[in-house]
Order: C-alpha cells, then sequence, then structure tokens
C-alpha cells in the first residue's frame, strides 16, 4: 500500500477501506506521510465525499490516535455540549451551569476560538484568576463535588485531529462534511461523556452556510455517536446575526451572568431552553414543557446563578473582576429603517481585529474588548440612533466598516427562525 495509490483511488471517487485510511492517517501523524500529500488527500475528500462508512472508519481512527477519557467515576450522567462555532456564542457558559444546578454532571473540555468565532476557555479566562488547566484527576473530582467542570483539552487527546485540522486550515480544506464531522465527533467520543449535544449553527457567521449542509452535518454526527451507542442530539440554530447583544470575552460573560440571572436577550435563552430543555428530557424522561418550567424556576431563584459562582470558585476565579474597558464610542445609524440583517462574520471579524480573537493559537487576546449591539435584526432604528457600541483598548475599528454590516430597508422582512431543526 502506498499514499499514492490511495490518493489516486479517492481522486477516482473509489470508497476507500478501514486499512487505507489507518495508513493515511496514522502515517502522517508519525510523519512517514508528508504535509503535501496528506493535503492532496484531503482536497480529494472535499472534493469527492466520502461514504457514511469511510467517515465512521476515520472518526475511530482518529479517536484511537490518543488517549481517551475515563469518565465511568463520575456518579451519573455525564453530559457534554459542544457548538460548531459562532459569533457572540456564549451558550455554554449558561447552559452548563443552568444544567448542573439540576444536578446533571457536565465534564465538559473546551477548546480557544481561532479566527472569528470565540471559545469557552478564553471567555471564562476572561474572569481573573480562573484556572482552565486542572489535572483529570481534580476535573473528575470536581464534577463529582459540584456537578461542573469547564476546562481546556488536557492530556494527548486526539493528536491526530490537532495535526489534521492545522492542515486543512492552511490548505482550503476545512469545509468537508465528512471531515468536520470526524473531527468534532472524534473529540466527544474521546472526551467519555454519556450523551453527546451538539449545536450546529448555520449562517454567514457559521462553518455551515445553507440548511441543507447543516442537516447532513447533524445525520452524519448522530449516525457516529449512535455507532458507539452515545446518545447524540443536534439541534440546528441560525447565525445569521451574532447570538445575544455581546461579542468578546468579558462582555459576553457579563451577557451571560445576566442571563443566569433571569436577564438573558431572548434569542440566547431560546437556544438555552431548547438545548437544555432536550438534555433534560433525556436524562430524566420527562415532558419539554416539564423541563422548560424546571429551567425557568432556576434561572429565577438564583440557583443556577449560584452554581456558576461555585463553578468560578471551585476554579480559582473571581466573580467580581471581570474587566472591560472603558474606552468606549457609540456607532451611530446614518439612517433610519428597519433592520433586516446584521454580518455576524464581519461583526466577529472586527472584535478579533479589536483584540478580542487571535488568527493563530499563539496570538494574545484582550479580553476586555469587544461590541456590545444596541439593535437586532427585526428593529427599528432612528438616523443618529445607536447601532453598538466598541469597547477598544490598543486598536481601533472602522466606523464605515461597522455601519456596513447592518442592512438597514423602509420595510421589514419576516424574522428569520433561531432554532432550525432538531436531529436525533
Ligand atoms: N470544529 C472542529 O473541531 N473541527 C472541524 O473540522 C471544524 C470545526
Amino acid at each position: 500500500m502506498t499514499i499514492i495509490d490511495i490518493i489516486n483511488k479517492k481522486r477516482l471517487k473509489k470508497e476507500l477501506t478501514r486499512e487505507e485510511i489507518k495508513f493515511a492517517v496514522n502515517g502522517y501523524l508519525d510523519s512517514t506521510i508528508k504535509d503535501y500529500q496528506m493535503s492532496s488527500l484531503l482536497m480529494a475528500i472535499l472534493l469527492n465525499g466520502m461514504t457514511d462508512r469511510e467517515t465512521i472508519d476515520l472518526t475511530d481512527i482518529m479517536l484511537k490516535s490518543g488517549d481517551i477519557i475515563d469518565l465511568s467515576k463520575i456518579d451519573g450522567i455525564v453530559v457534554d455540549k459542544h457548538s460548531t462555532g459562532g459569533v457572540g456564542d456564549k451558550v455554554t457558559l449558561v447552559l452548563a451551569p443552568l444544567l448542573a444546578s439540576l444536578g446533571i454532571k457536565i465534564a465538559k473540555m473546551s477548546g480557544r476560538g481561532l479566527g472569528h468565532t470565540g471559545g469557552t476557555i478564553d471567555k471564562l479566562e476572561s474572569i481573573k484568576g480562573f484556572n482552565t488547566k486542572i489535572s483529570e484527576d481534580k476535573f473528575i473530582e470536581q464534577v463529582n463535588n459540584i456537578n461542573i467542570a469547564l476546562v481546556g483539552q488536557t492530556g494527548n487527546l486526539v493528536p491526530a485531529d490537532k495535526k489534521i485540522y492545522a492542515l486543512r486550515d492552511v490548505t482550503g480544506t476545512v469545509e468537508s462534511i465528512p471531515l468536520i464531522a470526524s473531527s468534532i465527533m472524534s473529540k466527544k467520543l474521546a472526551s467519555g461523556a454519556d450523551i453527546i449535544m451538539i449545536d450546529v449553527k448555520v449562517g454567514s457567521g457559521a462553518l455551515m452556510k445553507t440548511l441543507e449542509d447543516a442537516k447532513e452535518l447533524a445525520r452524519i454526527m448522530v449516525k457516529i455517536g449512535k455507532s458507539y451507542r452515545k446518545p447524540t442530539i443536534c439541534l440546528i440554530t441560525n447565525m445569521d446575526e451574532p447570538l445575544g447583544y455581546s461579542i468578546g470575552n468579558s462582555l459576553e460573560v457579563q451577557e451571560a451572568i445576566n442571563t443566569l440571572k433571569g436577564n438573558g436577550p431572548k434569542d440566547l435563552l431560546e437556544v438555552v431552553m431548547t438545548l437544555s430543555s432536550i438534555i433534560i428530557g433525556a436524562v430524566n424522561k420527562i415532558s419539554n414543557s416539564d423541563a422548560k418550567d424546571l429551567l425557568f424556576k432556576q434561572l429565577n431563584n438564583g440557583e443556577a446563578y449560584n452554581k456558576f459562582v461555585e463553578l468560578v470558585q471551585a476554579q480559582g476565579g473571581d466573580i467580581n473582576k471581570i474587566a472591560i474597558s472603558n474606552k468606549v464610542y457609540s456607532i451611530k445609524s446614518n439612517k433610519e429603517g428597519f433592520i433586516n440583517h446584521i454580518d455576524a462574520l464581519r461583526l466577529g471579524e472586527i472584535a478579533k481585529n479589536l483584540g478580542a480573537g487571535r488568527n493563530t493559537l499563539d496570538d494574545k487576546i484582550d479580553y476586555e474588548v469587544g461590541l456590545v449591539l444596541n439593535k437586532k435584526v427585526g428593529d427599528y432604528v432612528e438616523k443618529d440612533e445607536e447601532l453598538l457600541k466598541v469597547y477598544a483598548k490598543d486598536k481601533g475599528a472602522n466606523v464605515n466598516e461597522i455601519i456596513n454590516c447592518f442592512r438597514i430597508d423602509k420595510e421589514l422582512e419576516a424574522v428569520p427562525k433561531l432554532i432550525l431543526d432538531i436531529v436525533k
């Protein structure tokens, strides 16, 4: 078997055997297969796809390339929640303590942000002292004690994905459904949870641009999960405008705290409630409306917020020290009308360029900067009324570029639905 035969076979749209996929992945990991050869194979996969069997085999081979976390020492059903990445996506910061306050075990390993989307770990680190690097033993102990731990990836989890993802990022091969599905699911399966919940974002600010692609990604991820007997549920949600009002690390933590105290924005709350009620329904076998009642009670009686404070304290953070830049300026609308679209992708990039995100994993980020919308899609704006606030520090933002992210018309168009589908 040679890598050239494997590349040629995929170029000719033929199905690869498990042995061939294993040869390519393991050979790339031990560097006997070179970057240029793997790039060529990845491009052939992007163009010609993979069958479900190939995708499941690829996931399994990647999963077994490194450590697999054993969470059997945690009493009860452990839930993991993942998002394919969006702008202003602070769902985990609300959902995780909310569910933990109801006794659900949340043992979550999260990633850092890259490009225009933020990462939960960066957001948590904007709380002074919050330690996201705890040992596996402490991680398990904390989940047993307080039902929740949110940490960065520990150990040598799916090294094949780490190496292949870095190559995909620089060779235009990220946007392949079988490659995305195997990348996400190998990491979720290696993290050891009993139930996997995935928020598949679709729209201009997301990796999946069409509902059709999002549904296909969800379908194959659910199928992969089932092949390991792990219930996997995908919610497909709209990411045409940022979620909630704030974009940027500290600003998003602040919005999550407000939501945990019962004062959250409607769209954020809708995603949190839909995901959480599905999880509660799956774990406690109760109806969706009973689950929603329970969840609202936890937001309104302070229990969800108290759980977040407990989490922050357990991981060494100081809830009263979340710094936000005081260099704030307001961006005003240059016309009146209805806001029919807000470009989430561009606003995510503008926030990143202010310092809220990174271009490479080595870049340092500034937790204090970002954007806070004053208007959402469907709202009416007067001329000279505020569209958003910029929280800046060392770097500025171009006013016209921000204004151009808002499409303002005389007539109001139908406001797009937020929850588009559930695949399980
Ligand atoms: N997130 C991942 O973890 N992998 C992908 O391929 C895309 C998004």
